[in-house]
């Protein structure tokens, strides 16, 4: 495997002549100075704020309708002309996943217009993730890159290994080594180089910026971040579009780095941009593990900047102690009367089994987050039980089942006879009627 990508520094140098596409370079979040369509994430030249993609929304507006995107194919790529791409993208399937009304759980939370966005049944690894690097990678190849890489809490692992090998780029990740079984062999069955790092997410992403200066390979959330985190946009299309072209009135999502929550505002804001649904207020919640709530705690004290922390949760997906985009989330969260709050794990845990009991979704421990978040918000009267609400699901239950061993019940062994079954079928229903199932 080549570890030098000479494209590297072409794709560093890239200048923007952009005649598809409708993005037409990079920009600096915080000062704005401009910088070409390369593989670039910070502002070099000036003040080393994060870099964002630039588009020409006129282009954009002319180019698409709710017609033209209704008639697209079923994946993040009916929104292609808002993503920062130029040619094909790599097409996995990624995306359009199912935003279903939760009518058994909004009536046990005491709610009335409830919605789950589940992208636990992502393609091709059955998170988000899958979206951010469908984009990233397409981009990465495009900018000449032949290896691929990122520092993960594990979803973003499983789905840059899954979807390089489907593209036939060369893939290096690295993971904290702690990480659930299912996010490592769901990572190590596409035949990547695995790095587990004897270190939390952040020392983790710490050696992956200097590997990312030596080696030159294209990390999806470093180097190639801008394009990346573009994709999370789609997960405000979507929700836009299966709300029959309307906006929430709430959303509740999970906030790790912080860029999922920000780019769903984008996503809400470019809409209303080019006219493609009507302006309304929607709050922004977020939600965090007490084990790793830097975001919530700054929150909750006013603060618009961090203390970083040690994380220490069963919710790893979501356990970064220094997340890059907490000033933009905590901002959001302030501007449009929402709140960012933290549950402990075994609130967590209760929030898996609430939403498997009551809608049949397995989440992961950072959807068992949103929904502990969201209960915890309800019973402080934060969320009007006849708002429109979604609650967003990240990631699938059957990567972390070490989180609910021991919290659901064991199965009745028995032996293959009907005697067996009538003595066991006795017990559960003694059980049953001793623990009755709450009604909803
Ligand atoms: C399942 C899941 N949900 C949410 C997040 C949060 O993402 P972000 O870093 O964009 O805040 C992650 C991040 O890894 C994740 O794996
Ligand atoms: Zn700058």
């Amino acid at each position: 495997m080549p570890l030098l990508a000479s494209s590297y520094y072409c794709g560093s140098s890239v200048t923007a002549t952009l005649s598809r596409s409708t993005f037409t370079g990079l920009r600096c979040k915080e000062c704005g100075h401009p910088y070409g369509a390369g593989a670039k994430h910070v502002c070099e030249d000036v003040c080393f704020g994060p870099l964002e993609v630039v588009y020409d929304y006129d282009l954009i507006k002319s180019r698409v309708s709710r017609a033209t995107i209704e008639a697209g194919p079923v994946s993040i790529w009916r929104y292609r002309e808002f993503l920062p791409i130029e040619g094909d993208p790599i097409d996995v399937g990624t995306g359009f996943t199912p935003l279903l009304k939760a009518n058994r759980l909004a009536k046990r939370l005491g709610l009335k217009n409830l919605y789950i966005k589940n992208d636990g049944v992502n393609m091709p690894t059955l998170s988000f993730k899958d979206r951010v690097v469908s984009v990233a990678l397409t981009r990465a190849k495009e900018l000449g890159f032949t290896t691929v890489s990122c520092a993960s809490t594990g979803n973003l692992a499983n789905s840059t290994a899954a979807i390089a090998a489907h593209a036939g780029l060369d893939c290096c990740v690295f993971i904290p080594s702690d990480l659930e079984l299912g996010k490592v062999l769901g990572t190590l069955i596409y035949n990547p180089t695995l790095m587990a790092v004897k270190g939390n997410y952040d020392q983790v992403n710490r050696l992956c910026s200097e590997v990312a200066n030596t080696y030159g390979w294209g990390f999806v959330n470093i180097n190639l971040r801008p394009y990346y985190s573009e994709g999370s946009k789609t997960l405000g299309y979507e929700v836009i579009e299966q709300l029959g072209w309307q906006l929430p009135d709430h959303i509740v999502a999970p906030l790790a780095s912080g860029s999922l929550f920000t780019k769903i505002r984008k996503g809400f804001d470019e809409f209303i941009k080019v006219g493609l649904v009507d302006e309304k207020p929607v709050r922004f919640s977020g939600a965090q593990a007490e084990g790793c709530s830097p975001i919530a705690q700054a929150f909750a004290e006013g603060r618009n900047f961090i203390t970083p922390v040690k994380p220490n949760t069963i919710a790893k997906s979501i356990a970064i102690g220094n997340p890059a985009d907490a000033p933009y989330a905590i901002d959001i969260a302030n501007r449009t009367g929402g709140t960012i709050a933290a549950v402990s794990d075994e609130e967590i845990v209760a929030g898996i089994q609430l939403l498997a009991e009551t809608e049949g979704v397995f989440t992961e421990t950072a959807g068992g987050t949103t929904i502990a978040v969201l209960k915890k918000l309800v019973e402080q009267g934060k969320i009007d039980p006849s708002e429109t609400t979604v609650a967003y699901i990240t990631g699938n239950g059957l990567k972390t089942l070490e989180a609910i061993t021991g919290a659901v019940a064991e199965p009745l062994t028995i032996e293959p006879q009907l005697a067996s079954f009538n003595a066991a079928w006795e017990r559960a229903q003694a059980l049953h009627r001793a623990n009755p199932k709450p009604l909803a």
